[in-house]
């Protein structure tokens, strides 16, 4: 017997709190109106995908692991399969379509890995219960696969967000709080026009940093920004006074949004784009380029790049109905809510 099946798993943009989901930080995601969707059948003992934007046909039989064809885009599903232990007659048969740019920073990997994963648990099952246990498994599915060691973040905004609001998690104990965003206040996300991935890029490095300071201080949310300077280490130095202040402003960006200070929370993204670019270093030229235009644009209250880094998009608060003058996608974003069935 088979079920129709139709879910929409978003993107996300992170507002603030960027690089410190892997050691145990703050971070004030949201996921976006535009994503993946995913419509066909359940198909018992087998999943065959296709995708209007990704290159070849992924083909997976559960008796015959090994004749997989995963291509480039299919390569999260064997581990996402052990992760959600769905037993042998799992299977779904479906087509993806996406408006949301590829290797933009928007997370449309996590969109691919956790709309999957809810399309293949199917509604009411403990997986669509469970969602930060969903959002658990699709990271170490995406780990397994890309071999980049990525933090909660991404997964936990697709699959937990709730409609018209941003989410605040912290990434040491799980815990999550929806936020509400201020009246007066667009967020806007713009590509760079520097489109990449992480497979390949520094991510690793910082992943590496930030675990050795945690090695060198102890847990990084608890760290003085003197100790920080304290190092002997440059680098560690800088990387470390970018989470610890981050950290810091993910809290001061809560405060301005409770207190409606719009000015100030544009100034939050201001200070965290310098952060990312002089002591964290994962911007760019091209993207400072960008982020200075936009930011020069009347209205818009700061901009800062969002996700991963070394290329992708940048997101930006702005005065209500602001327009940009860019060539590059761009978008208001719609709080619409996290990964579900349609
Ligand atoms: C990527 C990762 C996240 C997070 C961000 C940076 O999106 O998937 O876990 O580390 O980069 O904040």
């Amino acid at each position: 017997m088979t079920t129709d099946v139709h879910v929409f798993s978003p993107g996300r943009v992170n507002l603030i709190g960027e690089h410190t989901d892997y050691s145990g930080g703050l971070v004030l995601p949201m996921a976006l109106s535009v994503g993946i969707t995913i419509r066909g059948a359940t198909t018992p003992g087998r999943i065959d995908l296709t995708s209007d934007t990704a290159e070849g046909a992924v083909s997976y039989r559960l008796d015959a692991p090994d004749t997989a064809v995963l291509g480039s885009w299919g390569r999260f599903l064997p581990s996402l399969l052990a992760q959600l232990d769905l037993g042998p007659e799992v299977g779904l048969t479906a087509h993806l379509t996406s408006d949301l740019p590829p290797a933009s920073g928007l997370s449309s990997s996590s969109a691919l890995s956790c709309g999957v994963a809810l399309a293949l648990a199917g509604p009411g099952s403990a997986w669509d219960h469970d969602r930060m246990a969903l959002a658990q498994a699709c990271r170490q599915a995406e780990i397994d696969a890309f071999g980049v060691n990525i933090g909660i973040m991404d997964q936990a905004a697709i699959a937990v967000s709730g409609t018209g609001q941003a989410l605040l998690l912290d990434c040491a104990t799980l815990e999550t709080d929806p936020v509400t965003l201020p009246d007066g206040l667009d967020v806007l996300v713009v590509h760079s026009g520097v489109y990449r991935q992480l497979e390949g890029s520094q991510y690793n490095d910082r992943a590496a940093s930030a675990a050795e300071l945690t090695r060198r201080l102890g847990p990084l949310r608890e760290v003085a920004l003197a100790e920080v300077e304290a190092l002997d280490d440059a680098v560690l130095r800088r990387r470390g006074r970018h989470i610890v202040t981050e950290n810091a402003r993910v809290l001061s960006m809560i405060e301005a949004f409770a207190a409606g200070d719009v000015v100030d929370a544009g100034r939050l993204l201001d200070e965290g784009h310098r952060s990312l670019a002089e002591d964290y270093e994962t911007s760019n030229d091209e993207v400072d380029a960008m982020v200075a235009r936009v930011r020069a644009t009347p209205g818009v209250l700061g901009a800062r790049l969002t996700g991963g880094g070394f290329g992708g998009s940048l997101v930006a608060f702005a005065e209500p109905g602001v327009e940009l003058d860019v060539e590059t996608w761009w978008k208001r974003a719609a709080p619409r809510g996290g990964v579900s069935f349609v």
